[in-house]
């Protein structure tokens, strides 16, 4: 069963509005397929769904975002940003007494606990003046990201090592392996839309994560977004997009962008301090 012509138009119109994404005809196979995973294979029940999703329901709002958003992600993902993002966040507390960071697209979690790891790594203990928030507007993914339980599959990039000293078998959990307890300190998680503008969450942000999100906003969208991350960022902090990433219209916000690394600018008469290379 494929959506219909009006159908798929009604549900590119719901993504640009509530999420700022932007559908592309050559999606259209891909919507279809996870239509039909998420139970909605017939007609009738992809109309109950897309007039829910008009209408404000909220369970067809978060099939909305499971629907048109992909929650691909991973531990340790570019592997360089985890050490420079954990370089940093340590430099900022040990000037400031405290630091801060955000995955505002942050999934199922792997972003924000590789981080929390390698943190835990380079100081030798767990939690601390770090203070790490991950964000998402798929409410689904984020529950799992607030579970932190991962199937071996899932695990199997992250060295023996890791699994071990960061994680432990849950007797309820068969097969996955759950973060331990003493890693939750300092992580907190948050339902957050990056569109929605008057965003509230802190900060600002010695890092943030913006990976993989971006490159599905509209223009417009994702110009707005990057004006209010720069806004988010602390005047020395550091955006990290995926290498394959821009900034789209924005960029005059930021600086660098070797490897996905920014830095805001324009550059202020502080110092500020420039990456290493990987
Ligand atoms: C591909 S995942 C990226 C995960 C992680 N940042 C990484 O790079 O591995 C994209 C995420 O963006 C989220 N997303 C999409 N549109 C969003 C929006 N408007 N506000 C907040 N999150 C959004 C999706 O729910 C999804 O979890």
């Amino acid at each position: 069963m494929t959506l219909t012509a009006g159908q798929f138009l009604r549900l590119r119109a719901l993504a640009l509005e509530r999420l700022g994404i932007e559908i592309h005809d050559r999606q259209r196979p891909t919507l279809d397929r996870r239509a039909c995973r998420m139970g909605l294979a017939g007609t009738a029940a992809r109309e109950r769904f897309l007039t829910g999703a008009e209408s404000g329901d909220p369970d067809s709002a978060h099939q909305l975002v499971s629907l048109v958003t992909t929650s691909h992600t991973a531990f340790f993902r570019n592997p360089y940003h985890f050490d420079l993002a954990a370089e940093h966040l340590l430099w900022a507390s040990h000037r400031r007494g405290r630091a801060a960071a955000w995955s505002a697209a942050v999934s199922t979690g792997e972003e924000l606990w590789s981080l929390a790891i390698r943190l835990a790594e380079m100081t030798g203990r767990r939690g601390g003046p770090v203070e790490l928030l991950g964000s998402d507007a798929d409410a689904a993914a984020l529950a799992r990201a607030e579970r932190g339980e991962y199937s071996r599959a899932s695990l199997e990039t992250l060295e023996t090592g890791r699994r071990g000293c960061f994680f432990h078998h849950p007797p309820s959990a068969r097969g996955s392996l759950r973060i331990q307890d003493s890693l939750r300190q300092s992580v907190s998680f948050r339902i957050h839309n990056l569109i929605e503008p008057g965003w509230n969450l802190g900060g600002p942000f010695d890092v943030i994560f913006c990976r993989n999100v971006l490159m599905y906003l509209s223009r417009g969208h994702r110009r707005r977004v990057v004006e209010r991350l720069r806004g988010a960022l602390a005047r020395d902090g550091l955006l990290l997009l995926d290498p394959s990433e821009h900034l789209g219209a924005a960029a005059d916000h930021f600086c660098g962008g070797r490897n996905g690394v920014f830095q805001p600018a324009p550059l202020s008469s502080n110092p500020q301090r420039i990456p290493p290379s990987p």
